[in-house]
């Protein structure tokens, strides 16, 4: 009897387990970036581990969502993480266009460290 119990709080506390890990990993799956507005792709879409980024490496997440009030990056996890629901296709006052918002953002970490691909390919690889 006491045998069984055990054994019962032992899948209960698995499947518990399971649950929370699921939750964790799926906020965090993207692992390339691929957008609607770019209609007529001119490169396969960009690698993004975004665990990599938020998680492991632990960077901060104002280095690259935002969302500006008065100067002052004002966002955090209720908000908008869609870089293209601000980011169009053509510039928009001081709104850089996607692509270049993109580029910007990840290019410029990565040169500034010395770390991770800044080539064409070392983030647009082509499709094997
Ligand atoms: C190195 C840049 C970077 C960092 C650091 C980062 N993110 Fe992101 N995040 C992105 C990009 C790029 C996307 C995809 C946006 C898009 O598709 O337009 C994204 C998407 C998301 C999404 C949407 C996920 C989905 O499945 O749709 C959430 C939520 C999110 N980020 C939360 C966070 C949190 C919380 C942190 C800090 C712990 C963080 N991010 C750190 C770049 C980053
Ligand atoms: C809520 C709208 C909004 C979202 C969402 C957004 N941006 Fe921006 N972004 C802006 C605006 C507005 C500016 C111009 C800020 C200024 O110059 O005053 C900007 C500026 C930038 C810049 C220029 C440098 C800087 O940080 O000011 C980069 C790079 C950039 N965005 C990349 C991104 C990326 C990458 C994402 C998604 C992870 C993203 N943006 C999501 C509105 C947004
Ligand atoms: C604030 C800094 C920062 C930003 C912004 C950033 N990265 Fe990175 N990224 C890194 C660092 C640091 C590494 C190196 C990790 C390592 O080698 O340990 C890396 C590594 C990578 C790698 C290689 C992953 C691997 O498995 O080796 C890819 C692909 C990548 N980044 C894509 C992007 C893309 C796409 C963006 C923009 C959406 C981006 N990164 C924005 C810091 C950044
Ligand atoms: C550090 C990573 C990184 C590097 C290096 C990089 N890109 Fe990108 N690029 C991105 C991201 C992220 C996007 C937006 C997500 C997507 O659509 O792939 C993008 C989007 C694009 C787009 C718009 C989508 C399309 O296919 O039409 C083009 C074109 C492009 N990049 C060309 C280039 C070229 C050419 C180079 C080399 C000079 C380059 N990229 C280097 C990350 C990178």
């Amino acid at each position: 009897m006491k045998k069984n119990k055990m054994a019962l709080y032992m899948v209960i506390a698995s499947l518990i387990f399971l649950f929370i890990a699921g939750v964790v990993y799926s906020q965090d799956d993207i692992q390339s970036l691929e957008h609607d507005i770019f209609m007529n792709r001119e490169r396969p879409a960009a690698v993004f581990p975004h665990t990599l980024h938020a998680d492991e490496l632990q960077l901060d997440c104002l280095e690259c969502h935002h969302i500006y009030k008065n100067g002052e990056n004002i966002w955090d996890e209720s908000e908008l993480c869609d870089c293209t629901g601000c980011h169009s296709l053509e510039a928009d006052g001081k709104k850089m266009s996607a692509m270049r918002a993109f580029h910007s953002n990840c290019k410029e970490c990565h040169l500034e460290k010395n770390k991770g691909p800044y080539t064409c390919g070392g983030c647009h690889p082509k499709k094997k």
